[in-house]
């Protein structure tokens, strides 16, 4: 009935997640307030640490790209769910360490690492750099010699593959910021460097093709190209590289035109690629690495708002203006990205009503949606947006000065804070 199965309508006709009344989160914690249901981050975690057990016999790790949605309390779930973590700078690092995260089993991604955040995660012991260009390379090395440390690293490399996904979350083509291009040579220059560096331990190669993918097809192509290349890299400098890490980008279901596989599909058809590739090229199976983000949290969260003024422009469209928008979820405004919805106080109804969900900023386009179906929705009601639980807090801004949202998470039907709503206050804190 709706685009994930922890949501469901109760007997009054409330929108519930998790099993818990929407309509009574909205009073107790107020609008506009992010809401995830962890049991079901942790089934999705559960999903992909299985795969790994099932298809790679548990050499490998799964490791949730925090940028989705990172906070102290999903760094605690991800850790009690035995994955790795990937972050990609020092303020997902320091959430990460606060939370207790293993640093060991912290990969630090970023094209652009500071020289600052090097020197943290160094000192930090984290388990991996993946190295995106050169002149990281030279200085994480550096810093590793300071510190008198050898540092485990693995180079991105870009496979050349063009991923049908929106072209502004598409990374694994030659014209892209991230990681040693394959074509040029660049990647080999990049490894052969990355061997001869003498406080460097070159673990493996990583890449990630972009992200809201639906289709096996590009998965299955990067990982041929990537045993590939170790082959190579074993032909051409005699070293045979112990990681392979595929990245993440699995589609998740914002409406019904979109059709995910089973994870455990993507992971047993691209397993099966891998290891044949392996045969073929005549290099050891390695230890696999995947980096799931959108598809462990995104479904698991919805965004509640309250509907304020509704203005109805006849011919022309019916605007209903909600207490949140593009500084809560900036992913209408940027990548047109679809979303459904619900009249939460109202979800037993029918959606019979075409809207275009606005925010309040001041911005023309800061709209949630537009020719969106909802029940007849007036002033005061609850609208529930489905599938916000990746990149939208995360991506989340202060534009206008409007306090973030908290995020409320509900488990075995209770609900907790785990960050807080902003206050007056905290928009003021470091303006001097
Ligand atoms: N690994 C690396 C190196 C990545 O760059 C990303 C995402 C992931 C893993 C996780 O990909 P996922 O499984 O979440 O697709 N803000 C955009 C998405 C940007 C994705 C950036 N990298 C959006 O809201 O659609």
């Amino acid at each position: 009935m709706f685009v994930s199965d922890c949501l469901s309508v109760n007997e009054k006709g409330h929108l519930t997640i998790g099993g818990v009344d929407t309509v009574e989160l909205a009073a107790t914690y107020g609008t506009p307030c992010y809401v995830v249901d962890e049991d079901k981050i942790r089934e999705n975690c559960r999903a992909y640490v299985k795969s790994i057990e099932d298809n790679y016999a548990g050499n490998g790790l799964a490791i949730y790209a925090s940028k989705a949605f990172n906070c102290k309390a999903m760094c605690k779930i991800v850790n009690e769910e035995k994955m790795g973590l990937d972050v990609v700078s020092g303020g997902e690092l320091y959430t990460a360490i606060s939370a207790g995260f293993p640093t060991d089993k912290i990969f630090f991604h970023g094209n652009n690492k500071t020289l600052d955040e090097l020197e943290f995660a160094v000192r930090e012991n984290v388990g991996r750099i993946v190295v995106d260009n050169m002149y990281e390379l030279e200085n994480v090395n550096r810093e590793a010699k300071k510190q008198g440390k050898t540092v485990n690293v693995i180079l991105r490399i870009k496979p050349g593959i063009d991923a049908h996904t929106h072209s502004f979350i598409m990374t694994g083509q030659i014209d892209s910021k991230f990681g040693f291009a394959l074509e040029t040579g660049e990647a080999m220059q990049g490894i052969k460097a990355a061997i001869a560096a003498e406080n460097i331990c070159l673990k493996g190669v990583h890449c990630h093709i972009g992200s809201q993918i639906f289709e096996v097809m590009p998965f299955e192509h990067a990982a041929e190209v990537m045993v590939k290349f170790m082959a190579d890299i074993k032909a051409e400098t005699g070293a045979e590289l112990d990681e392979l890490d595929l990245g993440g980008g699995f589609g998740i279901k914002y409406s019904d035109a979109d059709k995910p596989l089973e994870y455990s599909e993507y992971m047993a058809t691209v397993a099966g690629v891998l290891k044949s590739a392996c045969e073929k090229y005549g290099v050891k199976t390695p230890f696999v690495i995947i980096e799931p983000g959108r598809s462990i949290a995104g479904s698991a969260g919805i965004t509640l708002y309250t509907v304020g003024a509704v203005k109805e422009i006849p011919g022309v469209r019916n605007y209903v203006s909600i207490d949140g928008g593009m500084g809560d979820n900036p992913r209408y405004i940027l990548y047109q990205a679809t979303y459904e919805m619900v009249c939460a106080n109202k979800a037993d109804k029918a959606k019979d009503y075409k809207i275009t969900l606005a925010g309040r900023c001041c911005e023309s386009g800061d709209l949630i949606q537009e020719n969106a179906m909802i029940q007849r929705v007036e002033p005061g009601d609850i609208v529930a947006v489905f599938s916000t639980g990746a990149y939208n807090y995360s991506m989340s801004s202060n534009y206008n000065r409007i306090p973030k949202p908290p995020v409320v998470m509900v488990s075995g039907g209770k609900a907790r804070v785990v960050v807080k709503r902003e206050t007056y206050e905290d928009i003021i804190r470091n303006d001097v």
